[in-house]
């Protein structure tokens, strides 16, 4: 075989491996594991375990809105600022690198605002925020929570073969 034929098998090996790099950098960072839901919204597909982790996260948030709310009606901007911690950018570091690869990546980026927006909310109560401010804030961050619901839904792989 020929130097030059050589190279361009080399290259062209090079070439598919880069391709399979962008494919699953794509299906990971991009795409994520979805179907569409039978109610129109996309449906991340996740293991049973992966989906109770999901849910019992989100269980969280409306038990820590519910201790901001009542920081909230004493004044009590510290209290407010602990509630809303526990909900901040933390938290992401739980999710398994498995699990990250299957969600997509309006999902992602949706998921850490909302956390991201509990971590300012708590430090703005920590530097004399104002119980008025702080429910400003509260009910922006509100709106990830209503925007994500309206566009995705969570099942599993078992459920999703079933359902086909
Ligand atoms: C990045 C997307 C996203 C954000 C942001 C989000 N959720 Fe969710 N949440 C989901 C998905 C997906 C489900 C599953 C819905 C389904 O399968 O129908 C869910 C389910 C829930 C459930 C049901 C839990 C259960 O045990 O069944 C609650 C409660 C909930 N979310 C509260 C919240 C609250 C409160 C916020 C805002 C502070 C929030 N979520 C923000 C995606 C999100």
């Amino acid at each position: 075989m020929s130097a030059a034929a050589k190279i361009r098998i080399c290259l062209a090996t090079i070439g598919a491996l880069l391709l399979v790099i962008v494919a699953m950098g794509y299906k990971f960072f991009v795409a994520g594991s979805t179907l569409k839901g039978e109610d129109g919204r996309v449906a991340l597909v996740l293991e049973p375990g992966e989906r109770a982790l999901m849910l019992g996260e989100m269980r969280e948030f409306v038990a820590g809105l519910q201790r901001i709310a009542e920081a909230l009606s004493r004044d009590d901007m510290p209290g407010v600022a602990q509630a809303s911690r526990a909900l901040g950018t933390a938290k992401t570091h739980d999710v398994p690198a498995a699990m990250m690869g299957k969600l997509p990546v309006g999902f992602k980026i949706l998921a850490m605002g909302t956390h991201r927006a509990f971590d300012t909310i708590a430090a703005d109560a920590e530097a004399n925020g104002t119980a008025k401010h702080a429910l400003e804030q509260l009910a922006s961050v509100l709106k990830n929570c209503v925007a994500c619901h309206a566009s995705y839904q969570v099942t599993t792989a078992s459920t999703a073969s079933a359902q086909r």
